[in-house]
């Protein structure tokens, strides 16, 4: 079967303006991502990779180029299609977890649910937080606060909310990165299963060995793209190798 793309970036540019201060933030991108690819987005703090996840995933436009997203033109869309197309295609998740306070687990997948345009019946909701939590391992505290969660199970809710709505794409801006070792390899499990499910998964990291959980790394120099290379499995912990 023919690789179908999912995300096509071109010659993204986004110019923040601060006052007088214009920050490049991405100076030029380009990259393709098929459907089903498992990719980290490596780079220097300040390189632009947060920058990149929001305008990949609608939470922001670009300055200029173009972005396809399932090979639609995503500037044809006004604000309130792309809060639609990116609550039912796009899982978010962040480093600092994002959740409500005070509020239960249950209550927290159920967000994206309630912002769905075909809001489904009580009963069906209900399953699709409890499937969205077992994926995580999380049922056993439905009921409980986020905040009388540790981090990794928070970020676990995280990735249910993320997942609820059964989305193509799950972004995950360094989902690990307030996590301790073990929390963190749970957290990385967790989305290279989704991506066995099929799921396409971008995430970013500044940790290599977290990076080797993806199949490919584009690396983000100062805005620009330094490198896109494919990990190699078959080696070991050094192999990475670099795509023509
Ligand atoms: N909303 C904004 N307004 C102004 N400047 C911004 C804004 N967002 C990002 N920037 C600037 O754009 C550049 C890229 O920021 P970005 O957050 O994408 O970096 P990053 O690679 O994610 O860094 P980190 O690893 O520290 O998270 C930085 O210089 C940052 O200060
Ligand atoms: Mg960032």
């Amino acid at each position: 079967m023919p690789k179908q793309t999912i995300i096509d970036a071109h010659a993204l540019e986004k110019t923040f303006i601060t006052g007088e201060v214009k920050t490049h933030a991405l100076r030029g991108v380009t990259f393709k991502i098929n459907k089903g690819e498992f990719v980290a987005i490596m780079g220097p703090s300040g390189s632009g990779k947060s920058t990149l996840m929001q305008l990949l995933g609608f939470l922001d436009r670009p300055t200029s180029g173009k972005y396809f997203f399932e090979g639609q033109d995503a500037s044809v869309f006004e604000d309130d299609d792309l809060a639609q197309i990116r609550n039912k295609k796009i899982g978010f998740v962040f480093q600092t977890f994002n959740l409500l306070p005070r509020t239960t687990v249950f209550e927290n997948v159920e967000v994206p649910l309630l912002y769905d345009s075909n809001r489904k019946s009580k009963k069906r909701n209900r399953h699709l937080i409890e499937r969205a939590l077992k994926q995580v391992n999380m049922m056993y505290r439905i009921d409980y606060s986020s905040n009388q969660l540790s981090g990794g199970e928070r970020q676990r809710v995280a990735i249910a909310r993320a997942l609820v709505n059964e989305p193509k794409v799950i972004f995950a801006d360094e989902p690990t990165g307030n996590l301790d070792s073990k929390s963190g390899v749970q957290v990385m499990k967790i989305l290279q299963q989704l991506n066995k499910e099929g799921k396409t998964v971008i995430l970013v990291t500044h940790e290599t060995r977290t990076a080797k959980h993806a199949r490919r790394i584009i690396r983000l120099v100062d805005g620009k793209i330094t490198s896109d290379a494919k990990v190699n499995h078959q080696l070991d912990a050094n192999g990475i190798e670099e795509l023509k």
